[in-house]
C-alpha cells in the first residue's frame, strides 16, 4: 500500500509537527485524562468563570464535562477576537450573483449585536426555541450567533426541506419565532421560503413569530405576525450583554438521520463543542492567523455549521461562504472562487470532487490554483480515482489529501490525520485526533480484529460527545450505548464499520444501519420509507440502495407490496412528488419493484441486507432459513433481473 508523506514545507509552520509529538500527546492523555482536558480546556477557551471539575460520569452514559464553568458561545467567536482582530476579515461572502462582502471582526460583533437586541424586542428570552430556515447568507451567520448571545436555542431546519418537514421541525421544539428569507437563490432560481414559513405556520395553534430577512424589493405577503428585519434592525444598538452561560447548556439542536424513521434531534452543549471545534480546525486544519478557509458545505448541516462558521472564528481565521452550489454553473465556479480569495485550504465532500472530474478533468490548469495547499473531505471515503485525478492534476501531487472522519454526534473531527504529520493512504482515514480513543471492537469489546471488517467504537467519553437526543433518553441509550460493551460497560458506537489496518490505521468502511449519504446529506432508509408508506397504494415497502458503478453516487430502488392495480411509472412519480413534499428533492427513487411480499424473519423483521444483495446483483450466501419466507427471494431476484 503506497504511504504519501505531507510535504516538508508543512511541518515547519504546522500546528503539530512530528509524529513523535502525536504519540507524546496521546501518551500523556491516556496516563492522565481528565486532568489533560482540564488543562487544554482552560488554556484554549476565555472563561468567565474557570472550572475545577472534569468528567462528571456518574450517570454513565450521561456523561457531563466541566459544569461548573461559564461561558458564552458567541463571547468566543467575537469578542475574544476584538483585541487584536478587529479589523481582520472575518468572513468573505460570495453571492451567486458574485457580490462578495467582507465582514471583519468589528463589523460582525456590531450586527450580532444588533441582531440579538432585535430578538430580545421580540420577546425572545434565555432558552426560547428560534428555528432558522435560511439561505447561505450574511445574516444567516448573525442570527446564529445573535441566538448563543442571549442564549435563545437555535434549532437549524435546511431550508430546501419542504413546509411539511419544517412544520415538524417547528412544533416539535415549540420555536417561539422563525427567522427566514423572503428569497433563497441556487443554480439561478429563486425560491419563495417566506410561502414555505406561511405554509408551514398555518396549522400551527401557537402561531409562531416571523421575521423576515428581505432581499429584494419584490413585495410578500406581510401576515400579523412578521416582522421585517431589514427595517427593525436599523434601530438596534451595537451593544449587547452577554449571556454568562454554565458550560453544559444547550446550545442548539441538530437533526440527523439514524435506523429508526424519524430522525434524531442531537442537542450540542456549549463546552465541549467549543473547546473540540476549536481544537480540531487548529490541528486538523492547521488553522494559522493567515490563512483563508474554505469549508463548502451548507451552514445548516453539522460540517459547515461546525467548521464553515465556529471553527475558524474561534482560531481568529477568515472562512469564505459561498451562497450557490459550488459545481453550478460548471466547475469553474469552484476553481474562480479559489483563485479569486486565494483559498488556501479547502474543505470539501468526495462527491464535489467527483463532480469537478466529471464535469471537466483539465479545467483547473486555466486557473492559478498555486495559493491552494491542503485538501480535506468528509462524509464518505474518497474513491482512488477521483483521488489521484484530484492529487497529480490539482494539486501537481504537492499536498495532502486528508479524509477526515467524524458524525453529527462527535460534533467535530474524529479520525483524520493531521496534515503535517500523519502519510497518508487514499481511502483511509488513518488515525485517531491526538485525544480521542477509537477502536474495531465486537460486541464485547475485544480488539483483536485487524485487517477485518469490525465495529467503530470510542472507548472512552469525550468532551465533544453527543450530549443526548431532545426528550429521548431511552433512544439516546439504545442508539449508542447498548451493542457494544467493555467489561459490561457500553461503550459509544458509531453505526460504521471499519477496518485496523497492520499500521494501526482505520480504514472507514461504510454504516452498519440504513443510513445513507446522498450528495452530502445524511439520510435513513427509514425515514424514506415511513413518507412511502403514506402512499394509499403502498402496503409495505422497503427502500434499499447501491452505489452506482460510475458515479459513486447513491441509487435508491424501491421495492413495494402493492394494494390496488397502479402503473409503475404513475406510482413512482406519485411517491417522488410525495418525498419532494414531505422532505426534499435531492431524495428520489430511482426506479421501484411490485413485488409480493418483503424478507422478513419469523419476527418480522425486513431483512434489508438480502435486498440489497439483489439489487447489487451479489449472490445471496447466506442463511435465508429463518425467513419466514424463504421462497420470496428467488422471486425478487427473477422479478429485479426481468425489470430492471
Ligand atoms: C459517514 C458528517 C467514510 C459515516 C460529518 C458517518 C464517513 C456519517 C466519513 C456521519 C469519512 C463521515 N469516511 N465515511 N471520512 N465521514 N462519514 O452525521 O458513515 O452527516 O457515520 O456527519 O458519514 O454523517 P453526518
Amino acid at each position: 500500500m503506497q504511504l504519501f508523506n505531507p510535504p516538508e514545507n508543512l511541518q515547519k509552520k504546522a500546528h503539530i509537527k512530528s509524529m513523535e509529538q502525536y504519540l507524546e500527546i496521546q501518551k500523556e492523555f491516556e496516563e492522565d485524562y481528565n486532568n489533560k482536558w482540564l488543562e487544554l480546556a482552560k488554556d484554549n477557551l476565555e472563561w468567565f468563570k474557570k472550572p475545577e471539575i472534569s468528567l462528571n460520569g456518574e450517570n454513565a452514559p450521561f456523561y457531563k464535562w466541566f459544569e461548573d464553568w461559564e461561558i458564552n458561545a458567541a463571547y468566543e467567536c467575537i469578542d475574544a477576537n476584538l483585541e487584536k482582530n478587529a479589523d481582520k476579515i472575518a468572513i468573505i461572502f460570495e453571492a451567486e450573483n458574485w457580490e462578495v462582502t467582507k465582514i471583519t471582526y468589528k463589523k460582525l460583533s456590531q450586527q450580532v449585536n444588533k441582531t440579538a437586541n432585535l430578538l430580545k424586542k421580540l420577546w425572545i428570552q434565555k432558552w426560547d426555541r428560534v428555528a432558522l430556515y435560511m439561505p447561505m447568507i450574511l445574516e444567516s451567520i448573525y442570527a446564529i450567533l445573535a441566538c448563543t448571545r442571549i442564549w435563545a436555542i437555535h434549532n437549524i431546519v435546511f431550508w430546501w426541506f419542504s413546509s411539511g418537514a419544517l412544520e415538524e421541525r417547528i412544533v416539535s421544539c415549540s420555536a417561539k419565532l422563525v427567522i427566514t428569507a423572503d428569497w433563497a437563490y441556487r443554480k439561478w432560481k429563486a425560491y419563495n421560503l417566506k410561502n414555505t414559513v406561511d405554509k408551514a405556520i398555518e396549522n400551527i395553534d401557537s402561531k409562531p413569530k416571523v421575521l423576515v430577512i428581505k432581499r429584494n424589493n419584490i413585495e410578500i405577503k406581510i401576515n400579523e405576525n412578521d416582522y421585517i428585519y431589514n427595517d427593525l434592525i436599523l434601530e438596534e444598538s451595537e451593544v449587547c450583554e452577554v449571556e454568562k452561560l454554565s458550560s453544559e447548556d444547550l446550545l442548539f439542536l441538530l437533526y440527523t438521520s439514524g435506523s429508526t424513521g424519524k430522525p434524531k434531534w442531537v442537542k450540542h452543549s456549549i463546552w465541549g463543542y467549543l473547546l473540540w471545534v476549536k481544537l480540531t480546525t487548529k490541528w486538523a486544519f492547521d488553522l494559522q492567523k493567515w490563512d483563508v478557509f474554505w469549508c463548502t458545505a451548507d451552514i445548516w448541516w453539522i460540517t459547515g455549521h461546525t467548521y464553515s462558521i465556529y471553527g475558524p472564528l474561534l482560531n481568529g481565521g477568515t472562512t469564505v461562504i459561498y451562497e450557490g452550489v459550488p459545481t453550478y454553473p460548471d466547475a469553474w465556479r469552484v476553481w474562480e472562487i479559489i483563485e479569486k480569495h486565494k483559498v488556501n485550504k479547502f474543505y470539501t465532500a468526495p462527491t464535489l470532487i467527483r463532480s469537478l472530474h466529471k464535469l471537466c478533468k483539465d479545467l483547473p490548469k486555466n486557473y492559478d490554483l498555486s495559493s491552494l495547499e491542503i485538501l480535506w473531505t468528509v462524509w464518505e471515503p474518497i474513491n482512488p480515482e477521483a483521488w489521484n485525478w484530484f492529487y497529480e492534476m490539482v494539486w501537481q501531487k504537492k499536498c495532502p489529501i486528508v479524509d477526515t472522519w467524524w458524525q453529527t454526534e462527535t460534533w467535530g473531527h474524529m479520525i483524520a490525520p493531521l496534515p503535517a504529520v500523519t502519510p497518508t493512504i487514499p481511502w483511509v482515514a488513518t488515525l485517531p485526533m491526538p485525544w480521542i480513543m477509537a477502536n474495531i471492537l465486537d460486541k464485547n469489546g475485544e480488539d483483536i480484529w485487524y485487517n477485518k471488517k469490525w465495529l467503530l467504537c470510542i472507548t472512552k467519553p469525550w468532551p465533544s460527545m453527543i450530549r443526548w437526543l431532545w426528550e429521548d433518553d431511552e433512544k439516546f441509550i439504545k442508539s449508542y450505548f447498548s451493542d457494544v460493551k467493555i467489561d459490561w460497560k457500553p461503550v459509544y458506537f458509531s453505526w460504521d464499520w471499519a477496518i485496523k489496518l497492520d499500521n494501526n490505521y482505520i480504514k472507514i468502511t461504510w454504516r452498519l444501519d440504513d443510513v445513507i449519504n446522498v450528495s452530502g446529506h445524511r439520510i435513513g432508509t427509514a425515514e424514506v420509507e415511513d413518507i412511502i408508506s403514506k402512499n394509499e397504494s403502498v402496503a409495505e415497502c422497503s427502500v434499499v440502495w447501491r452505489k452506482d458503478k460510475i458515479t459513486w453516487e447513491n441509487i435508491f430502488w424501491f421495492i413495494v407490496i402493492k394494494k390496488e392495480i397502479n402503473k409503475k411509472q404513475e406510482l413512482l412519480s406519485e411517491i417522488n412528488l410525495q418525498l419532494r413534499k414531505n422532505i426534499w428533492p435531492i431524495v428520489k427513487l430511482d426506479d421501484l419493484l411490485i413485488i409480493e411480499g418483503l424478507p422478513k424473519t419469523r419476527s418480522g423483521k425486513i431483512m434489508r441486507r438480502l435486498l440489497r444483495s439483489i439489487t447489487a446483483w451479489e449472490k445471496i450466501t447466506s442463511d435465508i432459513s429463518t425467513l419466514e419466507n424463504p421462497k420470496i427471494i428467488e422471486e425478487i431476484e427473477k422479478l429485479y433481473n426481468e425489470n430492471i
